[in-house]
């Protein structure tokens, strides 16, 4: 029933040469919101997913397009957003990545009550940090309302922007489209994908299309906010002779380094901020591509035809540091989060609701199939306990057959090394490999309840989720 996609599309590639260029400059979408509360409506729409021969598919959006509205504002910035619900279920807006204030972090029945079907919510809040972050719903199961198409992107700027002749978007998303060119909504919450990889799609979009043209002009220094908003895809994206800097992971800037030869690994929900000089000649080309299986094109840059210049010289300089406070060497408090569960290594037993239940009927009756610490789904409990200030390291254990992409809510972590070291960069999502472990660090300096996840969202909805608190 479904189409060999990805493949598909490797053919296609040579067709969607022509395809209109992104318009630079401004992104799409661009609303700035500080001229008063932005309405952002959730609500059924359609998008030209595929190439312009083939249907439209029908989505869920904001404002009724995939993706929602660009939200751009500058650092320090008040958001006023008021969400209105046009579905048919309960939904949020979790603006990932976001160092927010917890009543606005956007999770249902921990952070605030789901929005009603015809209520609304107004969201305010101040970004402390700058750089590329994302938003999209936070209801049990959100899943499918993300695969439909909820999600956005928001973008802060810095209080003096590097210097770049462009800035541009490039959201990435996998849909599973069947033969009519619709979502496939039939196969949600199946425990298939549940127990594996999660809801791999079979089309990918950038920007909301089937592919993606980038104009400049030779010389032009580019930045590249890739962001990925698959639900279980780990993207792999080829730049070929591109040479990008890596300048910021997860809205967080970072000392600029080269991507090197192999691809840029982006796990759902992670962000990667690239730098780039077009060295070529007018009329020169460079491919993006995605290779995590058969390789096809994604986006390409193409230069104009009119005169080029002189790439500049050197390293892009560092984007400005954000005010965010992680240890500086491992922290003694060390909190074990011990993933378990999964096909080929199914959950003998877990704790639900207070209840220790045997695998076979936590997957039949509760759709349950992964376990943090023994306890699939949301504990009574909290993780941990900090206090406000405290340094904490999370060591992650995977103890399955998968990888899973953890994200934490309200705070930016550091990732240690196997000596204890922190590497360079601070993440909000983190991939830990199966049978491998990861630790992080953080400062809890952000009162409230946070979660901490697994943003393959079919694992999540799973069983997958646990949560901390920062204690004033
Ligand atoms: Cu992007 Cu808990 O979410
Ligand atoms: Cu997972």
């Amino acid at each position: 029933m479904s189409i060999d996609f990805l493949s598909r599309r490797s053919f296609m590639a040579g067709t969607a040469v022509g395809a209109a260029a992104l318009t630079l400059g401004l992104p799409r979408h661009l609303l700035a919101a500080p001229s008063g509360p932005l309405a952002l409506e959730a609500r059924p729409g359609t998008a030209q997913l595929l190439t312009d021969e083939e249907p439209a598919t029908a989505i869920w959006g904001y404002q009724g397009g995939a993706p929602g509205p660009l939200i751009r504002v500058r650092q320090g910035d008040e958001v006023a957003v008021t969400l209105t619900n046009r579905l048919e279920v309960p939904t949020t807006i979790h603006w990932h990545g976001i160092r927010i204030d917890n009543a606005m972090d956007g999770v249902a029945h921990l952070t605030q009550a789901p929005v009603q079907p015809g209520e609304r919510f107004d969201y305010r809040f101040t970004v402390p940090d700058a750089g590329t972050y994302w938003y999209h719903p936070h209801v049990h199961g959100s899943g499918p309302q993300l695969d439909r198409g909820l999600s956005g992107l928001l973008i802060v700027d810095e209080a003096s922007p590097p210097d770049v002749d462009h800035d541009v978007v490039l959201q990435f998303d996998d849909w599973r489209i069947g033969q009519d060119g619709q979502i496939d909504t039939a196969s949600f919450g199946n425990l298939h994908d549940a127990t594996h990889a999660g809801r791999l799609g079979n089309v990918l979009t950038v920007n909301g299309r089937d592919f993606e043209t980038v104009a400049a002009k030779a010389g032009d220094r580019v930045r590249l906010r890739v962001v990925s908003s698959c639900n279980a895809r780990i993207l792999q994206l080829g730049f070929g002779d591109l040479d990008p800097w890596i300048v910021a992971l997860d809205g967080q800037p970072v000392t600029p380094h080269r991507l090197g030869t192999g691809p840029l690994i982006l796990g759902p929900a992670q962000r990667v901020d690239l730098i780039v000089d077009l060295v070529g000649e007018p009329g020169g080309r460079f491919p993006v591509a995605e290779v995590s299986g058969e390789p096809f094109e994604a986006t390409a840059i193409v230069l104009d035809a009119g005169e080029g210049r002189a790439p500049r010289a050197g390293p892009p300089p560092a984007l400005s540091a954000n005010p965010v406070s992680v240890p500086p060497a491992k922290p003694e408090r060390i909190v074990d989060l011990v993933m378990s569960g999964g096909a080929m290594a199914f959950l003998q037993e877990a704790r639900f609701e207070g209840e220790v239940l045997d695998g076979r009927t936590l997957a039949s009756e509760h759709g349950l199939v992964w376990a943090l610490n023994g306890v699939a789904g949301m504990p009574e409990k909290p993780l941990f306990s900090a206090r406000i200030g405290e340094p904490v390291a999370v060591r992650m254990v995977n103890d399955t057959l998968f990888p899973h992409s953890m994200h934490v809510h309200g705070h930016h972590f550091v990732i240690y090394d196997d000596a204890g070291a922190p590497l360079p960069g601070l993440r909000d999502t983190v991939t830990v490999d199966p049978r491998a472990e990861t630790t992080i660090g953080l400062i809890a300096d952000n009162p409230g309840k946070w979660m901490i996840h697994c943003h393959m969202l079919e694992h999540q909805a799973a069983g997958m989720e646990t949560w901390f608190e920062v204690l004033i």
